[in-house]
């Protein structure tokens, strides 16, 4: 697949990607010690997946603040953090790979009615600040995650419900103020992306052309990590999705969701759903994926185990472990997954 778009470089902002395809934020779990530090794991982890060919590498969900019962994962919160972000950075780009840190807001909240706009500032700013120092390190960009349900989704969508109503003072502004925000921190070559996915897809297109308006340079559009609701057809809802936006707004958009093969991938891009494609479990139990599509050979399809996910130990992908131990492979199928 050469010689196909898959793998024309494509312009984000002021950077240049060498292909379409991209590794999307993973939290590797179980890699990040008390101390919030990048360790010689996540070196390895993510270099892999530059040195296998993908355009675009970015990192696990970051956390921006530091809060009593957020996830184990890589922190953003102090200066202290900038060395071992910036040994990350190089480690992606010593491959020729662009890379982002996906910022978060971490654990649960649930919000129930208006967001209060004098205690939402100190959020903005921990997310700005958070951002300068992932440029300090040297990364390209910076992502706002903005869905699952976290924080900045929760938020979004509150404000989205209370715009349809009339009922809002400060609406969307308050989350989009935070791209503003970066990019007065950060300047015009830093990549500002925002991870997105309100299931109301009016609401999804409209939050979309916000972000785009206050300065988004990437939109990477994720209903959720399971198919979603209008899913029935063909493809995956979720790149249906990112379709939708893509009529919309005139940055690139990333499609995310059960893409598992170089085929899929391209025409993903070729039946303009989105101008790059993000291939998570893929990356997972075949870092080498985008070379492997790039000259053709069939990378490693994912077992669907489910040991990457939720607490459990991301080392333990039976197609990462040693290939040759079929018996352990096969204890890890599902019986109805006939791949
Ligand atoms: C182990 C694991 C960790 C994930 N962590 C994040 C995360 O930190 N941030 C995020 O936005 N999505 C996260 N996701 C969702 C992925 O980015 C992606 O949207 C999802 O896996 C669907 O893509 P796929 O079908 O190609 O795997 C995670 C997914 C997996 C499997």
């Amino acid at each position: 697949m050469e010689n196909t778009v898959l793998f024309e470089p494509l312009r984000i902002g002021t950077h240049t990607v060498r292909n379409r395809i991209v590794v999307p934020p993973m939290v590797y779990f179980g890699s990040t010690g008390e101390d919030g530090k990048v360790n010689d794991r996540h070196l390895r982890h993510y270099s892999s997946f530059a040195r296998g060919g993908a355009g675009l590498v970015f990192t696990e969900a970051c956390a921006v603040v530091h809060k009593e019962g957020g996830r184990n994962a890589i922190a953003l919160w102090d200066d202290s953090f900038i060395p071992g972000l910036a040994e990350l950075a190089e480690s992606i780009h010593a491959w020729e790979s662009k890379t982002i840190v996906q910022m978060l807001m971490p654990g649960k909240e649930t919000i129930t009615g208006a967001v209060d706009a004098d205690a939402f500032r100190s959020v903005q700013e921990a997310f700005r600040d958070a951002a300068v120092r992932i440029q300090k390190a040297g990364f390209d960009g910076a992502e706002l995650h903005a869905a699952h349900g976290y924080y900045l989704n929760q938020v979004t969508e509150e404000c989205m419900r209370q715009e349809s109503t009339g009922n809002s003072e400060h609406g969307m502004c308050l989350v989009t103020d935070i791209v503003k925000m970066i990019r007065e921190a950060c300047g015009s070559s830093f990549i500002i992306s925002v991870r997105l996915g309100n299931p109301d897809t009016d609401a999804l297109i409209k939050e979309a052309q916000l972000f785009e308006a206050a300065g988004a340079d990437l939109l990477n559009i994720s209903t959720g990590t399971a198919p979603y609701a209008f899913a029935q057809e063909t493809p995956d809802g979720r790149i249906q999705a990112a379709g939708l936006v893509k009529k919309h707004v005139s940055v690139p958009v990333i499609a995310v969701g059960g893409i598992e093969t170089g085929g899929q991938a391209l025409a993903v891009i070729e039946n303009g759903y989105a101008d790059l494609v993000a291939v998570g479990h893929g990356h997972l139990c075949d870092p080498g994926w985008a070379d492997k599509v790039c000259y053709g050979s069939e990378p490693e399809r994912c077992l669907h185990c489910a040991q990457c996910a939720w607490y459990t130990d991301g080392t333990k992908c039976p197609r990462r472990m040693k290939r040759t131990n079929a018996a352990r492979v096969s204890r890890y199928m599902r019986t109805d997954n006939a791949r």
